[in-house]
C-alpha cells in the first residue's frame, strides 16, 4: 500500500513511518518542518526506495493536490497537527489554522483525489486524534467511542473540530474514512517539551524536575511504537465510519510517572542523591484536566489489538534510549521555547 503521511516527521508520525516501511508499505511522509520536527527521527528509512519527503503545509490546498497527483497513494494517515496544550493557551490561531484549516484543506484535497480516480472504495482517509477532545473524567468511569465530545482547552478544542469535519466528509461526500482517538504517548523521538523528556532531561541535568499542580491528574500512557503498531492495524483491518479509542491499559498519576523514571534513573546512571529529590512542584497548567482514561474495548475485541508492553517496560525503554541519544535531544534543546515554561497566559 502506499500511504500518504501527514506530520510523518513528528513524534508519533515518524514512528508510523518507520513501522510501515518495516512492514513493506510506500510512504509519502508529508510535513511542513515546524519547531516540533526532526527529520532525523526517520533517518533509519530515509535511504529506503519505499521513502519519500515533501515539504509542504496543509495550509497550503494547492500544494497538497500536487503531492496527490504527483504520488497517487491508496491512503492517507493524518498526524499533521500542532500538538502541545501549552503553546495552544499562550498562541491558539496555529490551532485553529492547522488542525482545523488544515484538516479541511487535506479533507478537500483527498476527496478531489478519491473522486478522479473513481470513488475506489479500497481508498483510506485514517485521521489521528486524541482522548483530550472527551473532556475530563472524574475519579471513575472511562472514554468510550460514544463518550460525548467535551474538549476544554485551545488544543483539544481543535481536534474535537478536525475529528467533526472528517466525518461529515464521510456521511456527506462518502470519503471512506476511518478514525482514532488515542491517549497520552511516550517513548523515542518524544520532543523535549513533554512531560516525560522534560523529566528526564532535567533529572540528568540537575535542574528542578517540574509537576504542574499537586501531580495528581491521571492519564493513560501508551508507548508511541504500541501506537504506531494499532494505527496501521486500524488502517488495514479498521470498520469504514468506525472511530477506535486505543489506550495503553496503563493509568498513572503524573506524580507517579515522574517517580518511576526517578528510580530507573537512579538504576541506570546513579549519583550521590536521589533524582526524586529533584521534584518541584509548580502552579498549575489552566483548565488542566483531571483524568483521562481509555476503554479499548473496541480496538482490543473487532480488531484484536493490545499493548505490547507495561508502563514499567516502556519507560524503562524510553530512559535508555534518551540516554543513548543524546546528540539527538541536545540539538532540539535550542529550539524556541523549549525549556521554558509555557501556557501561563490565560
Ligand atoms: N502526543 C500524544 O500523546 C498524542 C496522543 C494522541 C493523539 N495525538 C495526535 O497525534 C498526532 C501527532 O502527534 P505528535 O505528538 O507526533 O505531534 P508532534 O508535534 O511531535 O508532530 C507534529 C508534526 O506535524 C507537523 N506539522 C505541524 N503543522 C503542520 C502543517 N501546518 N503542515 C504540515 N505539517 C505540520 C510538524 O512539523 C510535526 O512534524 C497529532 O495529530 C496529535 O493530535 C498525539
Amino acid at each position: 500500500m502506499k500511504i500518504l503521511v501527514t506530520g510523518g516527521a513528528g513524534f508519533i508520525g515518524s514512528a508510523v513511518v518507520r513501522h510501515a516501511i518495516a512492514q513493506g508499505h510506500e510512504i509519502v511522509n508529508l510535513d511542513a518542518l515546524t519547531y516540533a520536527a526532526c527529520l532525523d527521527n526517520v533517518a533509519l528509512v530515509a535511504d529506503d526506495p519505499k521513502y519519500a519527503f515533501e515539504q509542504v503545509d496543509i495550509r497550503n490546498r494547492a500544494a497538497l493536490d500536487t503531492v496527490f497527483a504527483k504520488h497517487t497513494p491508496d491512503a492517507v494517515m493524518h498526524l499533521a497537527a500542532e500538538s502541545h496544550v501549552d503553546r495552544s493557551i499562550d498562541g491558539p490561531a496555529d490551532f485553529i489554522e492547522t488542525n482545523i484549516t488544515g484538516t479541511f484543506n487535506l479533507l478537500e484535497a483527498a476527496r478531489a483525489f478519491w473522486e478522479g480516480q473513481g470513488r475506489p472504495d479500497t481508498f483510506r482517509f485514517h485521521h489521528i486524534s486524541t482522548d483530550e477532545v472527551f473532556g475530563s473524567l472524574g475519579a471513575t468511569g472511562q472514554f468510550t467511542e460514544s463518550t460525548p465530545y467535551d474538549p476544554n482547552s485551545p488544543y483539544s478544542a481543535s481536534k474535537a473540530a478536525s475529528d467533526h469535519l472528517v466525518r461529515a466528509w464521510a456521511e456527506t461526500y462518502g470519503l471512506p474514512v476511518v478514525l482514532t482517538n488515542c491517549s497520552n504517548n511516550y517513548g523515542p523521538f518524544h520532543f523535549p517539551e513533554k512531560l516525560v523528556p522534560v523529566v528526564i532531561l532535567n533529572a540528568l541535568a540537575g535542574k528542578d524536575i517540574p509537576i504542574y499542580g499537586k501531580g495528581d491528574n491521571v492519564r493513560d500512557w501508551l508507548y508511541v511504537e504500541d501506537h504506531a503498531d494499532a494505527l496501521l492495524t486500524v488502517l488495514q483491518k479498521g470498520e469504514l465510519k468506525r472511530s477506535y479509542n486505543i489506550g495503553g491499559e496503563n493509568e498513572a498519576q503524573n506524580v507517579e510517572i515522574v517517580k518511576m523514571i526517578c528510580a530507573i534513573l537512579d538504576e541506570k546512571r546513579p549519583k550521590d542523591a536521589p533524582y526524586a529529590d529533584q521534584i518541584t512542584y509548580v502552579a498549575d497548567r489552566p483548565g488542566h484536566d483531571q483524568r483521562y482514561a481509555i476503554d479499548p474495548t473496541r480496538i482490543a475485541t473487532e480488531l484484536g489489538w493490545r499493548p505490547s508492553v507495561t508502563l514499567q517496560e516502556g519507560l524503562e525503554l524510553t530512559v535508555q534510549w534518551y540516554l543513548d541519544n543524546e546528540d539527538w535531544w541536545r540539538a532540539l534543546q535550542n529550539r524556541s521555547g523549549v525549556g521554558t515554561r509555557l501556557g501561563t497566559k490565560a
